[in-house]
């Protein structure tokens, strides 16, 4: 390992959302955040270079991308994925949460039905709650530890021509699923029929385990992408989310006027400067960080794995094809979601995300983040199995 992935980086008094808010979230202050979907990681030496050289020119004017930021994301996603796509597809946008909101209101009218499939990420729900639309639910299925589409009730949703947007997680944010091709391609075709756009949140899509290709929902056919928006960004992957930056791609002509329009109503023009520095150097040069990370993760999947397998706290790990998150199924503790929530945050002073946050579909579930020093993994997983044991005593 070239890079410090063991290193414990102190963010209390950063402005952290995951590390200075314990007090004001009523956690204990000996907390182990493991909740919101930042990493404890440093990102890529060739990103803090990067942001160190625009600091030291010293100029924050007005900035825009030019060609060598399109090139670098470009050769990111021929390279990874296999996608390409045309420059004039893509914008940027200050995060992927806002541009979905963004493309609610440019999709669809008061009223419209939007559908998502909980449990699920959830600003989806709030973006179409809060402008609103009608909030139309297919939910994931789970058997055999295993979440699956159910394209039923995803047909079923869309049939009567009242939902023309969908907002799809590739890979699944929390239940850790990475969509394959053949399942992407049934949801596709439903979508064509019915003239359901999509949103591809995708992320999450450098995260995934061996045997488990992401792919880009865009990239399935020329009909996928002109039915779709895809929603990237480099703030998962190089831990940048502060910088908010991401790039969405919008194949239709007409879409991308509509959307555009959007932002200007909002008043939404420029990009922050060091989100584009960062953006660009990240794609240009952090692949061989991201892989190092990656294989770090794994190492903490398993630890976490190891953890469930022994079976000292009635917990079990849903298996994720991808993204840092672990879906923790925890009904077998027997408790109510507000009594889960107080045995991690005050008994084992481990927090975590209640799976309720991702809708009701997620009652007795945690989600663990899996992006700390496989130190600090160990020693949650060791206050988790302390705590239990004295609650059980
Ligand atoms: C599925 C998904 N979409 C979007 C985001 C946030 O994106 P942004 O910070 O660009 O708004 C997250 C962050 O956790 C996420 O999990």
């Amino acid at each position: 390992m070239q890079y410090h992935f063991d290193e414990i980086v102190d963010r209390s008094h950063t402005w952290s959302i995951k590390h200075d808010l314990k007090e004001a979230n009523g956690k204990p202050a000996d907390i182990l955040p493991l909740w919101v979907a930042d990493m404890d990681f440093r990102s890529p030496d060739g990103v803090r270079e990067a942001l160190k050289q625009a600091a030291d020119h010293g100029i924050f004017g007005y900035s825009q991308a030019d060609g060598s930021y399109f090139a670098a994301i470009r050769d990111w996603y021929k390279k990874r994925f296999g996608w390409e796509w045309q420059e004039e597809w893509m914008i940027c946008t200050p995060g992927i949460v806002f541009a979905i909101s963004a493309a609610v209101q440019a999709f669809t009218k008061e009223g419209d039905g939007i559908l998502i499939q909980p449990p699920v990420y959830h600003p989806f729900s709030r973006a179409v709650i809060r402008n609103r639309r009608g909030l139309v639910t297919a939910p994931l299925t789970l058997s055999d530890g295993r979440y699956r589409m159910d394209l039923d009730r995803v047909e079923a949703a869309v049939r009567g021509g009242d939902v023309p947007l969908m907002i799809l997680c590739n890979p699944h944010n929390p239940v850790g699923r990475v969509w394959t091709r053949e399942e992407l391609g049934a949801l596709e075709a439903i979508c064509e029929r019915y003239g359901v756009f999509v949103i591809s949140d995708e992320i999450h899509g450098d995260f995934s385990w061996p045997g488990h290709p992401v792919t880009p929902y865009a990239s399935l056919s020329g009909a996928a992408a002109a039915g779709s928006m895809t929603a990237t960004a480099p703030s998962k992957t190089f831990n940048l989310a502060g910088l908010s930056t991401s790039n969405i791609f919008i194949a239709d002509p007409d879409r991308r006027r509509r959307f555009q329009d959007v932002l200007l109503d909002i008043g939404q023009e420029n990009m922050n400067r060091m989100g584009l520095i960062a953006c660009r150097a990240a794609y240009e040069g952090g692949e061989e960080w991201l892989e190092e990370l990656l294989s770090y993760l794994k190492g903490n999947l398993d630890l976490v794995r190891r953890f469930t397998e022994k079976g000292s706290v009635p917990i079990r790990l849903i298996e994720p094809d991808g993204t840092y998150l672990a879906w923790l199924d925890c009904r077998g503790m027997g408790m109510t979601d507000e009594e889960l929530d107080g045995f991690f945050s005050q008994k084992a002073r481990v927090w975590l995300d209640p799976g309720v946050h991702s809708g009701e579909e997620g009652s007795g579930f945690m989600r663990l983040n899996l992006g700390s020093p496989r130190s600090i993994i160990e020693e949650a997983l060791g206050r988790i199995e302390a705590a239990w044991e004295k609650q059980n005593a």
